[in-house]
């Protein structure tokens, strides 16, 4: 049976670590990983639009001396045509070694991978789960930081439909001491079962609206766009896109240290005067983004380097 990635808890802290070695070694030693996937296919089929996580993919195969086929959206697939997720995963089975999945519905990347035969990535699943964001999250924090535990997140924005922020809190409620910052009006509170699950572990969280107030406690602040596409109300958008704007002002009141990411795209939530400050590492987090992809597909297909 082949290993997929559906979900980021699907990884241990151990093998999480592992791929983040790996990742390291791949920005390193580029050259030594140049042929690993030579006769190798990886087919991206993404039903919804995406710029970092596709191309990242395709680029992270091709560094890997693979071949890459797919679809960048529904309406160029047969999917247009009335096909089923299930249907289309084991057409795409027989013509690629592995896939990755962006879908607009919820658990669609699971509902391929029960009719796979070769691994299934989940690359975004509505407002559900992004584990690839997350592994890229956790490979700038770790790179960046030097460590994952003993650290404050703010995670700022749309936290009910920012589904990067839903793995990222799972994948880091397994790491010691970690405290959580959530900074997010009212409506776009967490969802309820990431709540449950910080009280069902004993971790340690704050829910607050003010970033001000919030911004000096944090070792890292993680940034959200509001997720336009998943509001069944254009004047509820209107009225929150602007709820938060990190400012240049408010980046005074943040430590030296304090790291700034952010999935993207940005929207309007992060002031462009603040991409010169140092601790603004959203763009080299899209580039770790490559690297840690890279490293999931050399280990879902179980390709070593010597
Ligand atoms: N971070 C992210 O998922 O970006 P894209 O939507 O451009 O893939």
């Amino acid at each position: 049976m082949p290993r997929h990635l559906l979900n980021p808890m699907d990884f241990s802290v151990e093998e999480l670590d592992k791929l983040m070695d790996l990742a390291g070694d791949i920005e390193r030693n580029p050259d030594k990983y140049a042929h690993a996937c030579d006769r190798k296919t990886l087919a991206t089929c993404f039903y919804e639009p995406s710029t970092r996580t596709r191309l990242s993919f395709e680029g992270a195969m091709y560094h890997l001396g693979g071949h890459v086929i797919g679809f960048a959206s529904a309406d160029s697939s047969s999917a247009s045509k009335g096909e089923s997720v299930s249907d289309t995963i084991r057409i795409i089975s027989c013509y690629a070694d592995i896939c990755a999945m962006r879908h607009p519905k919820e658990g669609a990347p699971l509902v391929a991978s029960l009719k796979s035969r070769i691994p299934v990535i989940n690359a975004g699943d509505g407002g559900h789960q992004h584990p690839t964001q997350t592994l890229t999250d956790l490979l700038t924090i770790r790179s960046l930081k030097g460590h994952l535990d003993n650290i404050t997140i703010g995670l700022c924005g749309d936290l009910k439909f920012g589904r990067t922020v839903h793995s990222l809190i799972e994948a880091l409620s397994r790491y010691e001491n970690v405290r959580f910052v959530l900074i997010s009006p009212p409506e776009l509170r967490v969802p309820g079962y990431i709540t449950e699950m910080l009280d069902h572990k004993n971790l340690q969280y704050r829910e607050m609206q003010n970033l001000e107030e919030a911004i000096p406690t944090l070792d890292i602040l993680y940034m959200t766009r509001v997720q336009r596409e998943r509001f069944f109300n254009e004047d509820d958008y209107i009225r929150m896109k602007d709820f938060y704007i990190l400012t240049k002002e408010k980046m005074k009141l943040a430590r030296e240290d304090m790291l700034v990411l952010h999935p993207l795209p940005r929207v309007n939530e992060i002031s462009v005067e603040v991409d010169d400050d140092p601790r603004a590492v959203y763009f080299r987090q899209a580039q770790y983004g490559m690297y840690i992809r890279m490293a999931l597909i050399l280990t879902l297909l179980g390709l070593e380097v010597q």
